[in-house]
């Protein structure tokens, strides 16, 4: 076939071509390392000397002219498809958006929120201590020294740092606040995480928040505690819940209490998690011992107190029928989706 038919046939060929995959079939054809242009150019040697340019030159135009034709036949391709696409794939902008992910609070930080908020409506500022304390905050100045029996009441996180433990309750944030307040009144609430080597269980976690209260003055008496942790429990269970006083042994508070909240669903898991009375506890508290005031930089013959300490988790717990501890740090979201 002579270059020119060879240009001719191609052409007609490419006319037919509709798609991509059609042009690329065509252009490996007649452009290919093994096409018939690649053919048409090895009889170069078979021709007598004085022809070969001349054919030589005929091939090399019509490859020029090929190429030309392919390039602007990829681009009518190109376009055809856009306009389709354009034609058939209609956004429908009256369909609804796909609804975001929101994220949300914890459980246990809207819990905490909600108790911070109800104290601070009664004077209690927040006060920030420290996770990592003293054996000294921890238990000593809370009337506890070495060996005392009383710190077998909570099972301590001990560091490689000798004096160096986790807090086992906020109370060793009593002893920063009185040093910082003293002698001045004092009226906070101390948040923050604490941590016991106990056996978990539905109701206790290793891990878990407490938020201690501290109310210094020279005239608070025991009826004050007992008409704040009142007034606190009607605020967030509403007025019917029922709630008791228990008395209790803590060494830092003299007298002290207990106070349990009733929890009204009776079923397996309530019988289990109130250990089939009806009742959680939520909080320990008491008078602050004298020797803890005096500790604190306070005169016991001036100045009297009270202090609490008490369980979100639990809380929230009674709140909202969670019936057991673990949920909270599990990180399941089919429960935490709920709040
Ligand atoms: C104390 O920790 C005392 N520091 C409380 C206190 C403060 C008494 C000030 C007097 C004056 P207790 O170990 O009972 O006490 O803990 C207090 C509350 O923390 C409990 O009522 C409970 O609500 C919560 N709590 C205790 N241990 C756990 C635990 N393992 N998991 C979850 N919550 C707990």
């Amino acid at each position: 076939m002579s270059p020119t038919d060879l240009q001719s046939q191609a052409l007609a060929e490419l006319t037919a071509c509709t798609d991509e995959p059609a042009l690329k079939a065509w252009s490996s054809k007649y452009l290919g390392k093994t096409g018939l242009l690649t053919d048409a150019l090895k009889k170069l040697g078979t021709l007598p000397a004085p022809e070969r340019p001349a054919y030589g030159q005929a091939i090399n135009v019509v490859k020029q002219a090929l190429l030309a034709a392919e390039e602007m036949k990829s681009a009518e391709i190109a376009e055809a498809g856009l306009q389709k696409s354009l034609a058939t794939d209609v956004v429908d902008v009256t369909l609804p958006g796909r609804p975001l992910v929101q994220g949300r609070l914890h459980p246990a930080t809207q819990t905490m929120r909600r108790i911070l908020s109800i104290f601070a409506d009664m004077g209690f500022q927040p006060y920030q201590s420290r996770d990592v304390e003293t054996d000294l905050n921890n238990f000593e100045l809370l009337n506890m020294p070495a060996e005392h029996p009383a710190r077998d009441m909570w099972d301590t996180f001990f560091t490689t740092t000798p004096g160096v433990i986790l807090r086992t309750h906020t109370s060793p944030g009593q002893i920063h606040a009185m040093k910082q307040f003293c002698p001045q009144p004092i009226r906070v609430v101390l948040p923050g995480m604490c941590y016991r080597f106990e056996q978990i269980s539905a109701r206790s976690e290793i891990q878990f928040q407490q938020v201690e209260g501290l109310a210094i003055g020279t005239s608070i008496t025991m009826a004050d505690l007992k008409g704040t942790i009142l007034n606190f429990v009607r605020r967030l269970f509403g007025q019917e819940r029922e709630i008791r006083f228990r008395s209790s042994y803590f060494p830092f508070t003299e007298p002290s209490i207990e106070v349990d909240v009733s929890w009204p669903v009776v079923d397996e898991a309530s019988d289990r998690l109130t250990k089939g009375t009806g009742w959680l506890e939520i909080m320990g508290a008491g008078m602050i011992h004298p020797t803890v005031l005096t500790n604190g930089g306070y005169d016991p013959a001036i100045h009297s107190g009270f202090a609490f300490g008490l369980g979100p988790q639990r809380i929230a717990m009674l709140l909202h029928g969670i019936n057991d501890i673990r949920y909270f740090w599990s990180n399941d979201l089919a429960f935490l989706e709920q709040f």
